[in-house]
């Protein structure tokens, strides 16, 4: 018995130095073997199961071949005339700038992007250098209206900010709003930006091909009892670089892995063809969530992201976001232990109504089970109406391990190709940046940012990368980009 263990641990020590595991990783995994014993029949299922989760194992070179790939399609999406057919679409965001630490001011922030919608009041205090959050509201947003009507979106947004602005006696004055909207859009100015599609959750009609910010402004002046000021719209990816870029100047990268994942960075003007100019950088809200949409990644998309994608609200659309982000992760491991339960490999063969149901399994269970808590991981299948013995425990453990690491890696994979790619549009040997990140599953789960960081480093060995956690990130950092842009805006006017 003893031994076979120790077979299977060499076994699994074999497929991982191959495919990138770290050394907290195998100890992790003794961890669980101790918490969980195995039974002599367990290993040859841990065995058919591990054959199972073989395609979700990705080896260095196949990282190298993402990040490859990826590196060509950020050059398609820049480019004038292959824009418009590229999958990662390379977004021009107007913030120039990142903070230089003279922007002050009060501010209101809206934040729209998951299922909950935010009002913020941020106060920029240039002495301290500190952005303060004076109060903020959370309003949510009922399903049928992220699927119904644009209008009632807006109008829901607009009544949303008058029930704050009226609480917080807010209502007389007319403050500049930094509005966080995280979706794909075309920004033709910072206050002027057309959604282009609808991600994670949301379908509402009438609003893609749109600008929002006007859809914004007509909602509340329907309305009439109140006005905002000059606004600036931002993606939360901006607005996390931003928020971090406040506290550490050589934050230049944002990163938000949560429900949906994104990344922006800030790229040399000469490189963003569709936008004149050549002198200085500009934010690009890459949209790496749509890589593979093309059909490039074909390769590594196993069975069951192929399911997860034709049974979503927007098939064919965000493929690599579909592989990684927290809107999807427990649906892909749903989907894997059901296939499990089918083969006789796991719950005696038996699957309940509640496993079969999709989107029961949710991504905060990966984290739970993950933490190696055993009460945890009895808990949820008790939920989930399992029958479930220890062994299986075990190789649950592993599913969600497999599912989160590949995950971490693929996120890794984009980073590194953003990392290196400044790196050399510097010409520098060595980079020193700082990435300002967000998000649920990065802040959460008890690996992923040791994972991804282990990662990087191997992608993106001549870049020396920093990780900076942002706290209520895109609603500070709307205000910050509402800021540096009134900033902008007056020495331009000094210098016409
Ligand atoms: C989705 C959106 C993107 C956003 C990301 C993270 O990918 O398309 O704009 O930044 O989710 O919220």
């Amino acid at each position: 018995m003893l031994f076979q263990i120790k077979q299977l641990l060499l076994h699994y020590r074999e497929i991982h130095t191959e495919t990138l595991v770290s050394s907290s990783h195998l100890r992790r995994w003794k961890e669980v073997n101790k918490l969980f014993p195995c039974e002599t029949s367990d290993v040859l299922h841990c065995e058919s199961v591990d054959e199972c989760l073989q395609p979700f194992r990705l080896s260095v070179s196949t990282l190298q071949s993402v990040s490859t790939r990826l590196k060509k399609d950020m050059i398609r999406g820049l480019g004038k005339h292959t824009h418009h057919r590229a999958p990662v679409k390379m977004l021009p965001t107007f913030v120039r700038a990142t903070p230089d630490g003279t922007e002050k001011g009060d501010f209101l922030a809206l934040d729209l992007g998951g299922t909950n919608f935010r009002v913020l009041h941020v106060r920029i205090l240039e002495d301290e250098q500190r952005v303060v959050k004076m109060d903020s509201q959370i309003c949510a947003i009922p399903q049928e209206i992220m699927l119904g009507h644009g209008e009632k979106l807006f109008d829901h947004i607009a009544a949303c900010l008058a029930e704050f602005l009226d609480s917080h006696e807010l209502k007389g004055q007319t403050l500049p709003l930094g509005f966080t909207f995280s979706f794909p859009c075309e920004q033709l100015d910072i206050d002027k930006s057309v959604l282009i599609r609808w991600t994670k959750g949301f379908n509402c009609s009438g609003v893609e091909g749109e600008d929002v910010v006007r859809l914004l402004r007509e909602a509340i002046h329907r309305r009439g009892d109140y006005d905002i000021g000059s606004v600036a719209m931002v993606n939360d990816t901006v607005g996390t670089m931003m928020s971090c870029g406040y506290r550490d100047q050589s934050c230049e990268i944002g990163m938000i892995i949560g429900t949906g994942t994104n990344a922006c960075y800030m790229e040399e003007m000469r490189n963003v063809k569709r936008v004149e100019g050549e002198d200085g950088r500009m934010c690009i809200n890459t949209e790496w969530g749509g890589f593979g949409d093309d059909g490039s990644l074909r390769d590594i998309q196993t069975d069951f992201d192929l399911v997860v994608d034709k049974t979503s609200l927007n098939p064919g659309i965000h493929t690599y976001e579909k592989m990684i982000s927290g809107m999807y992760l427990g649906e892909i491991a749903r989907l894997v232990l059901v296939k499990l339960t089918e083969d006789k490999l796991l719950f005696d063969g038996q699957v309940s109504d509640a496993l079969q149901t999709p989107g029961r399994f949710e991504t905060r269970f990966i984290s739970e089970i993950e933490d190696t808590g055993l009460e945890n991981t009895q808990r949820i299948l008790t939920e989930l109406d399992l029958n479930w013995s220890l062994g299986d425990v075990r190789l649950v453990w592993l599913v969600c391990d497999t599912i989160s690491t590949r995950s971490a890696q693929l996120c890794a994979a984009a980073l590194a190709t953003i990392a290196n790619r400044i790196r050399n549009n510097r010409g520098l040997d060595h980079l020193k940046t700082t990435v300002g990140v967000d998000g649920t599953v990065f802040k959460k789960h008890p690996n992923f940012s040791q994972q991804l960081q282990a990662t990087v480093r191997l992608l993106a060995p001549r870049c020396d990368i920093t990780f900076l956690v942002s706290e209520d990130g895109s609603g500070k950092g709307a205000a910050m980009v509402t800021a540096v842009a009134q900033v902008m805006c007056f020495l331009d006017q000094i210098n016409k």
